[in-house]
């Protein structure tokens, strides 16, 4: 029987397992082509780490999911931009997402979790997932930004019909198309009342930042720049956020012990949540286009092809940790790719970080164990980001 490296991204059971296909992309293929849908992925550490770095060649220009390459940015965003023009809006938002605006959304992020996890206590279970764990970030990204606190439950309705209408499906659905619309509609009307009435928030000081186009000309950002660079920061924001308290659910119970030395001391938490990035990617697959004939490891990448960058693959490869198959809070191996890496490392790091720390700090002060019925645990089925979209969780 043959046993050739095989990975499909659009098959189920290779979003829910994807590690022993990886293994061996890693081991006899590190540089795979997938014939059916003719895209090359990238799977040791090396290899994605230092594809991330050479934006020349693997570029984000022409879209960064798997199936929408090659494709033309609908509306300006630095993801789907390549340095020197990367870079650009990069400064601009690196100026108004300060430090000072991530620390402060620490307080809302504790009074979040009260308000979701207190119910719960003495109840006997709940689903982690759906009735916390995307919750939560919705609602500190609008936070964030500086949406008035009554619009986000709205939102939070639209981010989880948006999710759950993508489930399963290629493309973009009619009614996926038309929550962006009316998501798209609901900022811009706050970007005019900011214009009008500015505030001390993030859109407000997006709309009065001042940026250097290449050709030295400073002006302010356009209506469309916003909007994209507000769309971009609420998608990353969310759903990432969500896997990875959903994946926080299901391996601090499969590792018992090690969620037994955080109950016992709190101060580990932050490794603990660095730890769960290698070990669970919740962004895995980073694509990226050919710009040239690329030469690596005697095989040629052409000119034109989609590449996958394996994040999810390179945090557990064996060549950069050992015994990657496990989850250990203690190991010094802080340094991963699952927030990508050179131009592109996710702007939202910090943010991401400090809400797997309070979530479960919160989470473990209420509930030191639990467990979880496996066979009702739902999956995320799109070919970016992979984690639970229902952990059931009882205690
Ligand atoms: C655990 C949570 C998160 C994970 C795993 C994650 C992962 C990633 C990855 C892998 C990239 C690089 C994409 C690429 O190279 O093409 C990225 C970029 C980005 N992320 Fe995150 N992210 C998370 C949370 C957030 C949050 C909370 C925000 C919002 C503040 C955010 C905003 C962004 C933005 C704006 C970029 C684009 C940066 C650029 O192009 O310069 N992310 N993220």
């Amino acid at each position: 029987m043959s046993n050739a490296p095989f990975w499909d991204p659009y098959l189920p059971q290779f979003q829910q397992s994807p590690y022993a296909a990886w293994q061996q992309l890693r081991d006899e293929a590190p540089v795979y082509h997938n014939e059916k849908y003719g895209f090359y992925a990238l799977s040791r550490f090396e290899d994605v780490l230092n594809a991330s770095l050479d934006t020349e060649r693997f570029s984000s220009a022409k879209g960064i999911t798997l199936d929408g390459i090659p494709m033309e940015a609908p509306i300006p965003m630095m993801i789907m931009q390549d340095p020197p023009q990367h870079d650009v809006l990069r400064k601009v938002v690196n100026r108004v997402y300060t430090p000072r605006r991530v620390a402060e959304l620490e307080d809302r992020m504790r009074e979040l979790c009260g308000d979701y996890l207190d119910p719960f206590v003495g109840s006997g279970g709940f689903d982690y997932v759906e009735q916390f764990g995307s919750r939560l970030p919705v609602m500190v990204i609008s936070t964030l930004l500086g949406f008035p606190e009554e619009d986000h439950d709205q939102l939070r309705e639209w981010s989880d019909m948006m999710l759950h209408r993508e489930e399963g499906r290629e493309g973009m659905s009619p009614e996926v198309l038309e929550l962006l619309t009316q998501t798209s509609m609901y900022y811009l009307s706050i970007l005019q009342k900011r214009r009008a009435d500015p505030q001390d928030d993030f859109i407000t000081a997006l709309a009065e930042a001042e940026l250097t186009d290449l050709d030295g000309t400073i002006r302010k950002l356009d209506d469309m720049e916003i909007l994209g660079m507000i769309g971009l920061i609420s998608n990353a924001g969310n759903e990432t956020v969500a896997r990875m308290l959903g994946w926080a659910s299901l391996v601090l119970c499969n590792f018992a012990d090690e969620r037994e030395l955080l109950v016992r001391d709190p101060s580990l938490i932050p490794v603990a949540v660095e730890e769960l990035l290698r070990f669970e990617s919740p962004s895995p697959i980073q694509g990226r286009y050919a710009t040239r004939d690329i030469e690596l490891h005697g095989e040629i990448i052409p000119q034109g092809s989609t590449v996958a960058l394996l994040t999810g693959s390179a945090g557990r490869d064996e060549r950069q940790y050992a015994d990657a198959d496990q989850y250990i809070v203690r190991r010094n191996a802080a340094r991963h790719v699952s927030f990508g890496y050179g131009a592109h490392f996710c702007l939202g790091a910090a943010l991401a970080r400090l809400e797997g720390r309070v979530a479960l700090e919160e989470t473990l002060a209420r509930f030191p164990t639990w467990s979880v019925d496996r066979s009702a645990v739902e999956w995320v089925a799109t070919n970016t980001v992979r984690g639970p979209a229902s952990v059931p969780i009882s205690f």
